[in-house]
């Protein structure tokens, strides 16, 4: 039986990865990965499939970069002669991009079964592109595998029946447990000449915060406050730089000491920055939960999250970008004792549970 899985963005290949391994030990599944190529650098895709040992995709749709719609439209365009071809039993997608969304719909369409794996995710934000994705693919997908239990209760307070749903754990942290010790062994903290626990690491992408100027003024506000206390590592989505591009505001950046810019980090070396930072600043959804598992303490600078088991049980919480506001959170949290549980079933054996339930699934069918 023929499983396609969906990759398209970088938040994605750390999800497919297990899957597409424990696949690959079953006796009567296969498995193929389509890349949508909606994230095409060497930096934000071809890096991945090295370091989390993937082969490469059967089939790289080259959609790359556009507006929402003339993205969704070009993945939905090519995936539907992928389908036709490969004919496959089931197709199998992760979280929530445009990536996710344009190929359940398709594949929806063409009768065959769908699972969504992070399924549930709610922000209650609909102006988050991602949110418009997740609900668009779970009211269609035929499996829904979550990852925390608020996933399970969004999904039953929107009316799934529970046949559809299985609550298998976060198969980002089966990647994350397998590939820990590569991680620490490329010693990129010694490499930036980095003390454990002694540097604050800073993502920021979401359009909300950086597409307009005031977003990167006020960014920028926060990296030179935080820099006069503690160094400050920052690897910049693409986004995000050609943002401080367009506004003009490159050459500050690089004025600031104690900040370092990076290029988007390998998947090795980003893991090994998260877990020896003393401090992680984010508005990333995958991150929160990363640093809930290595128990780092985490300041997601959004509004709200879909992931509320990273602040019920974990180490996140929520802050609005009032620059001197977080940097005193910052300092108040760097010297703050390890706290926070694992979530249940971030175990490890996601993918596990998740290929048993396709096949149980498949099978029936
Ligand atoms: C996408 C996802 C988001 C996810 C993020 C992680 C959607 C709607 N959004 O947002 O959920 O958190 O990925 O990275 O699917 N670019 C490059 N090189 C690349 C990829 C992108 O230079 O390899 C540039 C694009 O030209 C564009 C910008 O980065 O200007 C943003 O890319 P885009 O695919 O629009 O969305 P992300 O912000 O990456």
């Amino acid at each position: 039986m023929k499983i396609i899985n969906v990759v398209g963005a970088r938040p994605n290949f750390m999800k497919v990865a297990p899957i597409h391994r424990a696949l690959e030990r079953h006796d009567t599944l296969s498995s193929l990965i389509v890349h949508t190529g909606q994230h095409y650098d060497e930096e934000m895709s071809d890096i991945f499939f090295e370091q989390l040992e993937m082969p490469r995709p059967d089939r790289y749709l080259g959609v790359g970069s556009a507006s929402h719609a003339v993205q969704t439209a070009r993945i939905m365009t090519a995936f539907e002669e992928v389908v036709k071809e490969v004919q496959p039993d089931l197709v199998n997608v992760v979280g929530d991009v445009n990536s996710t969304v344009a190929c359940s719909l398709v594949a929806t369409k063409m009768h065959i079964p769908v699972a969504h794996v992070e399924a549930g995710l709610r922000s209650g934000d609909r102006r988050m592109p991602e949110e418009i994705n997740r609900i668009v693919t779970d009211r269609i997908a035929d499996l829904l595998f979550v990852t925390e239990p608020s996933g399970v209760e969004n999904l039953r307070s929107e009316g799934v029946e529970d046949e559809r749903i299985a609550f298998v754990g976060n198969v980002m942290i089966d990647s994350l447990m397998s590939f820990r010790e590569k991680a620490r062994a490329t010693g990129i903290v010694e490499e930036l000449d980095l003390a454990s626990d002694d540097y604050v690491l800073m993502t920021m992408h979401r359009p909300s915060n950086v597409d307009h100027r005031e977003g990167v003024e006020t960014l920028l506000e926060l990296l030179r406050l935080l820099a006069e206390h503690t160094s400050v590592v920052f690897p910049m989505h693409p986004r995000t730089r050609n943002r401080f591009e367009q506004f003009g505001l490159d050459d500050e950046l690089d004025s600031i000491d104690r900040l370092v810019v990076l290029p988007p980090q390998g998947y090795l070396q980003f893991l090994a920055l998260m877990e020896e930072a003393s401090v992680v600043v984010t508005d990333s959804g995958g991150i929160q939960e990363e640093t809930t598992f290595l128990k780092v303490p985490c300041i997601t600078l959004r509004e709200n999250t879909e992931r509320p088991v990273t602040i019920d049980e974990g180490t996140n919480e929520l802050m609005d970008i009032d620059p001197a506001a977080v940097v005193d959170r910052v300092l108040e949290r760097q010297d703050e004792d390890t706290r926070g549980k694992t979530p249940r079933n971030w175990d490890g054996q996601a993918a596990d549970r998740i290929v048993k339930r396709l096949y149980g699934f498949l099978a029936s069918e």
